[in-house]
């Protein structure tokens, strides 16, 4: 594992973004694991200026997010697949078709989660995957619990979680109570993880991360067992370690 501290976000985005635009530089047809929320927006609107600029190439990229909230329109102003077409795919030459975000409205949720699966290991595994993390050390929404959890599944949100999450919606009771969500496996088997932590609040996530022993009460503490994980972090929630 490999541990970057920056002063600032903005500094953590530019150098996530220049390790992603490798993988682009380096094999251009690279399947990108994508994640949501404030962490990454920064990495974003550098891909977005190095992509305008022509330094880097999304034509021949394939994408496949993280997660998606259950049982909101895909149009919803808090849906993951409108964050991410706001954030980075209206503004990247990406070709639409080699988008993919999970199912969160399917008819069958288990079938789709299995097919999100499938895509996956059929589009040859995610070469690098972004994650954010949650205050209780979530990747993806794999929440805290007692194991980890192989697939793409159904999750059912923690209070914590729900509670982080309201900053996006009218209000508490709006925040959908679950989500569909890659799992540990799909993260484990990208060929390199960047994981993105800036401030204060989640020191203490990184520092369990880092510093307990791998345990699915700390989701992200089974990253130490990734051979090429880079955590890239500013000063504040780097400030446990
Ligand atoms: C988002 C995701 C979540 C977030 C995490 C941190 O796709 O999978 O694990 O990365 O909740 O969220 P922010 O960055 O908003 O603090």
């Amino acid at each position: 594992m490999e541990i970057r501290v920056f002063d600032t976000a903005e500094q953590v985005g530019q150098a996530t973004a220049v390790l992603i635009a490798s993988h682009l530089i380096n094999k251009p047809e690279s399947v990108l694991g994508l994640a949501t929320g404030s962490s990454p927006i920064p990495t974003y609107q550098n891909l977005i200026a190095m992509n305008k600029s022509g330094a880097i190439d999304f034509s021949k990229c394939v994408t496949y997010n993280l997660d998606e909230y259950v049982g909101i329109p895909v149009d919803h102003e808090c849906s993951y697949h409108r964050f991410m077409d706001e954030e980075l795919f209206n503004h990247v030459n990406i070709r639409r078709e080699a988008i993919h975000v999970p199912d969160g409205n399917a008819a069958d949720m288990d079938a789709a989660a299995k097919a999100y699966d499938e895509a996956i290991v059929e589009a040859g595994n995610i070469d690098v995957q972004l994650l954010g993390i949650g205050h209780n050390g979530h990747i993806g929404f794999n929440e805290p619990g007692d194991k980890f959890v192989y697939g793409c599944h159904v999750v059912n949100l923690t209070k914590s979680t729900i509670e982080a999450n309201t900053r996006f919606f009218d209000s508490e009771a709006d925040v959908p109570r679950q989500a569909i969500s890659l799992g540990i496996g799909s993260i484990m088997n990208a060929k390199q993880v960047l994981l993105i932590a800036t401030g204060e609040g989640k020191a203490e996530a990184v520092r369990a991360a880092v510093q307990d022993d791998v345990n699915p009460a700390c989701q992200a503490s089974i990253l130490r067992t990734h051979p090429n994980v880079v955590f890239l972090l500013d000063k504040a929630a780097a400030s446990k370690l």
